[in-house]
């Protein structure tokens, strides 16, 4: 069986990057997280050591937390990224200048038969590959939210990724007990297209006065047997959030995904789902 990498890079500590960072650590790699420095650094390193200490109280977590952290080291720019890493994922915020600058900087400062992944969940992965000198050591890593919970990881094939990389990064998916799809690179991956075409299905269907939202969600949990009906879902995830994803393969992928009226008025009015307490549904 394949292990994780001996040596891992995160670049970006926040929500996604902290979550990765745990997972390899508990998997048994070592882990250089990449932050900006000051707060940004102490925060994601309590994010990361939090994450170690709940998943030892629920038993999932072999060994000790301030061992498994005796692994961790935080660093203020990727180009401090040791040259013996394996595998870098980027988790910095979703702007391609930026995420451009951080992957040249890790690929200038780990050996040439590093990986690079990115976690981007919109940007095309073969545009942020091309600012790259090797774009075939170059993948997709979408972790899905949050981390240590969720099963999935979709590897994403970029136009230059070599071939063998592929299987290698499947392998490295399983062996941090996830599952892993492999998709081409294409606007909204596998994931985020089909659930959010289903998203604003529900919606144009909630404005035509098809059924009311408990019953379109109904429909799915019990009809289709989804965990979560997709009106739920997108309040899960945040109405602003959905809509910038709707905007964004509307823009790549046509007009089945206009996004309806319904959902920006409620954007609008500050109706972002559970984060303000009320979206499609109301939550105390
Ligand atoms: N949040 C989600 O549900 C989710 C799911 C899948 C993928 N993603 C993707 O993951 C990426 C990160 O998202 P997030 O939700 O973790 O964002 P976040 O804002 O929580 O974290 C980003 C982190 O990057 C740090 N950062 C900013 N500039 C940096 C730099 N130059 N060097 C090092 N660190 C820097 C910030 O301080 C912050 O801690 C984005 O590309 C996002 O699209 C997010």
């Amino acid at each position: 069986m394949t292990a994780v990498p001996a040596r891992v890079g995160v670049i970006g500590g926040g929500r996604m990057g902290a979550g990765i960072a745990q997972v390899f650590l508990a998997a048994g790699a070592r882990v250089d997280v990449v932050e900006a420095g000051g707060d940004a650094t102490e925060a994601a390193r309590t994010r990361v050591s939090e994450g170690l200490a709940e998943a030892a109280r629920r038993g999932k977590l072999d060994g000790d937390v301030e061992a498994v952290l005796g692994r961790l080291t935080l660093v203020d720019s990727a180009a401090e990224l040791p040259a013996g890493t394996d595998l870098v994922v980027e988790a910095v915020p979703e702007r391609a200048d930026l995420k451009a600058e951080v992957l040249r900087a890790a690929e200038s400062a780990v050996g040439p038969d590093a990986v690079l992944a990115t976690n981007t969940s919109s940007l095309s992965v073969t545009e942020l590959g091309a600012v790259l000198q090797r774009p075939a050591r170059f993948l997709g890593l979408h972790f899905f939210n949050p981390v240590p919970a969720s099963k999935l990881v979709e590897v994403v094939v970029a136009r230059e990724t070599e071939p063998e990389l592929v299987g290698t990064a499947s392998r490295w998916v399983r062996a941090l007990g996830k599952t892993d799809v492999v998709v081409q690179d294409s606007p909204g991956f596998a994931s985020s297209r089909l659930g959010v075409l289903l998203g604003l299905e529900a919606i144009r269907m909630l404005e035509e006065g098809v059924a009311d939202a408990e019953a379109i969600d109904t429909a799915m949990e019990l009809g289709y047997r989804h965990p979560m009906g997709p009106l739920r879902s997108t309040d899960l995830v945040g109405l602003d959030v959905r809509l910038a994803i709707a905007e964004y393969l509307h823009r790549t992928l046509g007009e089945r995904f206009a996004p309806p009226r319904l959902l920006r008025d409620k954007v609008a009015a500050g109706e972002l789902g559970r984060k303000t307490g009320r979206g499609f549904h109301t939550y105390s």
